[in-house]
């Protein structure tokens, strides 16, 4: 298990930069399935998650090769729809290539996730959805079989709730559907909206991404596109939340400041000075922040993806926060590592009750997840004395070089492999 050590008190100070989204990259790289060539992601970040979907990739037949924050996609005219379950297992979002398979082969074999440290997280919309739009499915043995009988025709969609997935799935496989496709109560996330823009650049009709209604008239063919991929703003968010836990000044440049507005207007209410422009954010941190309370929802609303970075902060605060979690049930998991550094606490199903605390004080603790790792990080920079947060690799996932650039920041802290 890879560590990570940090010794806590340094205010962070300069300029960070952010590559593009993870979330946004995951499903270029399968939308590149829809369409046989060579396409070009560029600003692509060199983490775990973007390695694993290219394994996904490379077992389907294509090949995904990153240099210099360019990954080059190279799809065959034949690819295999297939995508095993140890690769589904460490990475939920391969099941996104349920859409393009189906598209591209009009078959699949893919293995269901189970439920993972967030919770249960069920994939049935996706399956709804993709099955109103011509598609048979049958679960044998843990592994979903979908068979398109007479090719994918377009159809009316309307989600019982905006999941990013599901609005994927179907989006990938519309794009190559006979006629037109409306999905209702569609998820609003840039990095929706920028998978829309690589689809249009491949050639795809979609209009109305970004907003709760989209449309999308399919067309025979797809071609290969290159595209630079949005940035990603919850890398810059966890920077900015960086600068206001150790009451630090950081400027988090190569972002849209506009993804982050609720959360930017959390840290104000928190009392952070924040100043931005078309590309970047200065975060000035108090010395001490304000209680206040959020609620996750999807975008435009607080994102689920900084909540734990937010409540870290919150550990320190000037009184009692409240919080609630409308996203995932089970992404308090990490609150007792927190409560490990000294935080005071306590939930009650999706609420959480952030009685702040003075001084954290530096301790072992463990990393569950991505975002909750990258907040017990945060944590410890504030702590006193010296923390060691543990399975780090789950950091790595989503955040490319996190310790090199918190330490060109000024904070103490070392990657032990
Ligand atoms: N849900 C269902 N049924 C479905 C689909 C979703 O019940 O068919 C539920 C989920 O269980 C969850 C909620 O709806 O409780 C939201 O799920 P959604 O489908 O919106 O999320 P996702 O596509 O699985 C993506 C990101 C997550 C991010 C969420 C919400 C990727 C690869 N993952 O997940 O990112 O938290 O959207 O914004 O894009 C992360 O980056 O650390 C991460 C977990």
């Amino acid at each position: 298990m890879a560590e990570i050590v940090v010794t806590g008190g340094n205010a962070l100070a300069g300029n960070v930069s952010v590559l593009g989204a993870k979330n946004a990259v995951l499903k270029q790289q399968v939308a590149a399935l829809l369409a046989p060539g060579k396409h070009m992601l560029e600003n692509v970040p060199h983490i775990a998650d973007v390695e694993l979907m290219s394994e996904v990739l490379s077992f389907v037949g294509a090949t995904c090769e990153l240099e210099d924050h360019t990954l080059v996609i190279d799809v065959p005219d034949d690819i295999t729809p297939e995508a095993p379950l140890d690769l589904v297992r460490q990475m939920r979002a391969s099941i996104l290539v349920l859409g393009p398979l189906l598209a591209r082969c009009g078959q699949v074999r893919v293995a269901l996730p189970g439920g993972d440290d967030l919770g249960a997280r069920p994939i049935d919309m996706h399956i709804e959805g993709l099955r109103q739009l011509g598609v048979d499915f049958e679960l044998r043995h843990g592994v979903l079989e979908g068979h398109v009988a007479d090719g994918l025709v377009g159809a009316e969609v309307h989600l019982d709730f905006p999941s990013v997935g599901a609005t994927e799935n179907i989006l990938l496989a519309a794009v190559l559907a006979r006629g037109e496709t409306v999905i209702e109560n569609a998820a609003r996330e840039p990095e929706l909206e920028d998978l829309a823009v690589f689809l249009n650049a491949m050639g795809a009709n979609i209009s109305g991404a970004g907003t709760s209604t989209i449309r999308v008239l399919g067309v025979p063919t797809l071609n290969a596109a290159t595209h630079r991929v949005v940035p990603d703003r919850i890398e810059a968010g966890t920077y900015a939340v960086a600068a206001a836990i150790t009451a630090g000044e950081v400027v988090v440049s190569g972002c849209v400041p506009d993804h982050l507005r609720m959360e930017l207007r959390k840290l104000q209410d928190a009392g952070c000075r924040v100043e931005a422009g078309e590309d970047w954010v200065r975060v000035l941190g108090p010395k001490r922040p304000n209680a206040v309370n959020f609620a996750t929802l999807p975008f435009p609303g607080f994102a689920t993806d900084l909540h734990p970075q937010v409540v870290a902060l919150l550990a320190v605060a000037d009184g009692t926060s409240v919080i609630t979690e409308n996203v995932y049930e089970a992404r308090f998991k990490y609150i007792g590592e927190l409560a490990r550094l000294g935080a005071d606490i306590s939930t009650d199903w999706q609420h959480a009750v952030i009685r702040g605390v003075p001084f954290l004080s530096g301790c072992p603790v463990m990393a569950p997840d991505i975002r909750a790792g990258a907040a017990l990080i945060l944590a410890a920079l504030r702590a006193e004395g010296y923390s060691t947060i543990s399975a780090a690799e789950h950091v790595d996932r989503g955040y490319e070089g996190f310790v090199d650039k918190l330490a060109a920041l000024g904070a103490d802290i070392e990657y032990h492999a």
